[in-house]
């Protein structure tokens, strides 16, 4: 098929996602525009593709689901019958519903999913899970994702035929709440708003950056890696109890899967 452009369409707040994104990318031979979702706008733009663009849309796992901020940006998403692909990282958890989820929402709005993969990565949240992934072993499958991508991509009349089989189950996970909200230490914090501006959902006051709205916060840690004073964290004694958690049951040699 003869393509337009590659569109990257990715959430991101501690960076991985859009590192394997951008692997994945590297190995589709067109031209790329980013669309980077992680940085909170109140007015949500435009997001239109045609039926030659190719989109890749790219996120975390959160509690087994395609994170809820990710998709109030679907509101304004179309495309026209427009060839996507999907990736998923997680932290060597689960994905759970994730992709399927995720299938759903874009084909309900135009897209034609062609591919997808799920990459277990270090985990957000407790950094020692999955440390020091990817690794070189997981860039190289995720390149090869991009290869067979693109390969698909030149080699398809069109995709009528397509339908990818993702894992996942309907009713979706239900969404769990993580009692994880990051504070500021206020004999650190020195009020540059860094926090304040890097936040997704708009939960830290820029007037005072030191106050966080509990209801808006989404524990994505992107203000706790943000802050260069190192002022923004986590209680001690909560992260201790989800580290105990979730070195239980999160496997650090869990594998990439790919459908295509
Ligand atoms: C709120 C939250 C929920 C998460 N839920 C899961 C999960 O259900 N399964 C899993 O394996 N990892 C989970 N993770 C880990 C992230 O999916 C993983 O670290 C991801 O790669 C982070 O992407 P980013 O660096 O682009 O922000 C969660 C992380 C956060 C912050």
């Amino acid at each position: 098929m003869k393509m337009n452009e590659l569109n990257l369409v990715y959430f991101s707040p501690t960076g991985t996602t859009r590192k394997v994104v951008m692997e994945a990318a590297r190995n589709i031979d067109l031209k790329s525009v980013s669309f980077d979702l992680t940085v909170h706008k109140e007015k949500k733009p435009s997001l239109k593709f045609k039926s030659n663009d190719f989109v890749l849309f790219g996120i975390p796992v959160y509690g087994g689901r395609v994170p809820k901020t990710f998709l109030e940006y679907f509101e304004t998403l179309k495309g026209d019958n427009t060839p996507a692909a999907l990736i998923a990282t997680y932290g060597c958890r689960e994905y759970e519903d994730t992709l399927l989820e995720l299938k759903n929402e874009v084909e309900s709005r135009g897209f034609k999913v062609i591919g997808a993969g799920a990459f277990p990565v270090q985990h957000s949240i407790i950094r020692q899970i999955g440390m020091s992934r990817p690794n070189k072993n997981d860039l190289k499958i995720i390149a090869d994702f991009g290869i067979q991508l693109n390969r698909k991509l030149r080699t398809a009349e069109n995709f009528d035929n397509v339908n990818i089989q993702i894992p996942g189950n309907t009713p979706y996970k239900k969404y769990g709440t993580i009692p994880l909200v990051p504070k500021a230490d206020v004999s650190l914090c020195t009020e540059c708003k860094a926090c304040a501006k890097a936040c997704p959902t708009g939960a830290i006051s820029i007037e005072n950056p030191k106050k966080t709205d509990k209801k808006k916060c989404i524990s994505c840690m992107k203000c706790v890696y943000s802050c260069r004073q190192k002022a923004r964290y986590v209680s001690k004694m909560k992260l201790t109890a989800a580290q105990k958690k979730l070195t239980k049951i999160c496997k650090n040699d869990k594998q990439a899967e790919i459908f295509i």
